[in-house]
């Protein structure tokens, strides 16, 4: 028996409903043979027996599309298969479930509306499509019965998705607080640990691979937002879009607002975060949903996550806290997580298939000026007489109170390290503004929130 074979051990039960009618062979019609579509492929191709011992299904990839033929390909990948017409693998009726791993918006949007209204079951990995056309996507799901599976959307081979929608499906959800974007957190460990500039670190991290040539959907948030509505969807139930996803990215992070934030016990990080606020009338749940760096105690479990893992903390009312860990991205990582979709939306196909998920319940989304929280804020100032005291008077103005001020540098590099107490963030960003009206003030750095225990 090889290693494999012992992974694959036959479960006792099978989990297609066979006396339901859910077929044992599924033909799989596979959109993208990139780095997740090509995993993908080679995985099934390689343990199809192993796969078809284990779960009682037998996955055949009939068909899949991609952009350009004349590429050169490994035979693992099948290429019988090929086509360069996407529209040939979602409307072949002998295809009962496709994979979309083209990502971006279009053409996936509209493939995945087609294999959907012609009944087909949809798994996909592609969070940007998620984030902004969800609703619609889940609408034509519901519509047609179909199921619309996407755990390889958030936290790569994480089981996390299942693990919110199923398992923790009768929690009441207070929190989801989540690391997401591994090229983030990779250049945030290497400024934390190594010391190197933000930029060093951005460059590190494109050559290994971890950040794109243009690094903006990363290092900007944007990616990390897309995650955050979705997570916020399955926690609260909700449709969310990426428009309601406050967002911040790691731009301005450097490597002295670490320090400052190692020698108060706190690590910084780029956080997604959906929470409920709890309001004296429940319904509609009020739910706030943003991404933006944050300090974060050194003893909280997200704060050790490094490099360019992923990882997700829930809290919930009975389950308490849970933290899901692991790959958040790379081929053979998130085809893992596209494979367990597959075999779940497998034992669908022939049975009468289970409604939709991602239901719709109605809530409101608390805007960031409504949020309570501990500041930390540079601001490099003029090294003159009374400067203090006109800063001072700007966070007093805006009922801003200081909890500790310190002035690192003389002269013309005087930066002045502000740590807040509680503070409403309308009245933080109108303090800002009133800081940058100020002729003393030459720049304002990053504004970092805290995130955990009173300082
Ligand atoms: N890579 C990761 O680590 C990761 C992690 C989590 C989620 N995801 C998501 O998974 C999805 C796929 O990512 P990826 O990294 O595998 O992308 P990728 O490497 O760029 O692959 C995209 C594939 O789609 C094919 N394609 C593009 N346009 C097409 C069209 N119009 N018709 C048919 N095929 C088309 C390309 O064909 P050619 O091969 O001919 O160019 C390629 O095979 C994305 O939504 C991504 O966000 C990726």
């Amino acid at each position: 028996m090889s290693p494999r074979d012992r992974y694959f051990v036959p479960m006792a039960a099978p989990r297609v409903r066979t006396d339901q009618g859910a077929k044992t062979q599924v033909r799989v019609g596979v959109l993208g043979l990139g780095n997740v579509g090509g995993a993908l492929v080679e995985l099934i191709a390689t343990n199809a027996d192993a796969i078809e011992a284990r779960s009682g299904v037998r996955l055949d990839i009939a068909k899949i599309a991609v952009r350009d033929l004349k590429r050169g390909r490994d035979k693992a990948l099948l290429p019988e298969c090929l086509t360069k017409d996407a529209h040939e693998v979602v409307s072949d009726e002998t295809i009962d479930i496709v994979v979309e791993l083209i990502g971006g918006l279009e053409p996936a949007r509209t493939l995945v509306l087609e294999a959907l209204a012609a009944g087909k079951q949809v798994v996909t990995a592609n969070k940007e499509l998620l984030a902004n056309f969800g609703p619609e996507l889940f609408d034509a799901a519901g519509k047609s019965g179909s199921a619309l599976l996407f755990e390889g959307s958030v936290g790569g081979a994480i089981p996390l998705v299942r693990a919110l929608r199923v398992s923790l499906a009768g929690e009441h959800i207070r929190r989801v607080m989540g690391i997401v974007n591994g090229t983030t957190n990779y250049i945030l460990s290497q400024m934390s640990e190594e010391k190197v500039s933000y930029k060093d670190a951005l460059v590190e991290a494109q050559s290994l691979g971890y950040a794109e040539r243009d690094p903006t959907a990363d290092v900007a948030g944007f990616d990390a937002a897309a995650k955050a509505a979705i997570l916020a969807g399955i926690a609260f139930n909700a449709r969310i879009g990426l428009s309601e996803v406050y967002r911040e990215g790691i731009e301005t992070i450097n490597v002295s607002d670490i320090d400052f934030a190692h020698r108060l016990g706190y690590e910084v990080k780029l956080l997604a975060i959906a929470e409920r606020i709890e309001t004296a009338v429940p319904e509609p749940p009020r739910i706030a949903v943003r991404v933006h760096p944050a300090m974060l105690p050194t003893t909280h479990p997200l704060a050790g996550v490094r490099g360019a893992f992923n990882a997700v903390f829930v809290e919930g009312e009975s389950s308490g806290e849970l933290m899901f860990y692991g790959r958040g991205a790379g081929g053979k990582a998130t085809a893992s997580a596209v494979l367990g979709d597959l075999l779940d939306a497998a034992c669908d196909v022939g049975s009468s298939a289970r409604e939709s998920h991602l239901s719709r319940v109605h809530v409101t989304i608390d805007p960031i000026d409504n949020l309570r929280t501990q500041y930390y804020l540079t601001v490099d100032v003029l090294d003159r007489p009374g400067v203090l005291a006109s800063v001072a008077t700007v966070f007093g103005m805006h009922d801003v109170s200081i909890r500790s001020m310190e002035q690192v540098g003389l002269g013309e590099d005087a930066r002045l390290v502000f740590i807040t107490h509680m503070a409403r963030e309308a009245d933080v960003q109108a303090t800002l503004g009133g800081l940058r009206a100020l002729d003393v003030v030459e720049h304002i750095g990053g504004l970092i929130r805290v995130v955990g225990h009173e300082l």
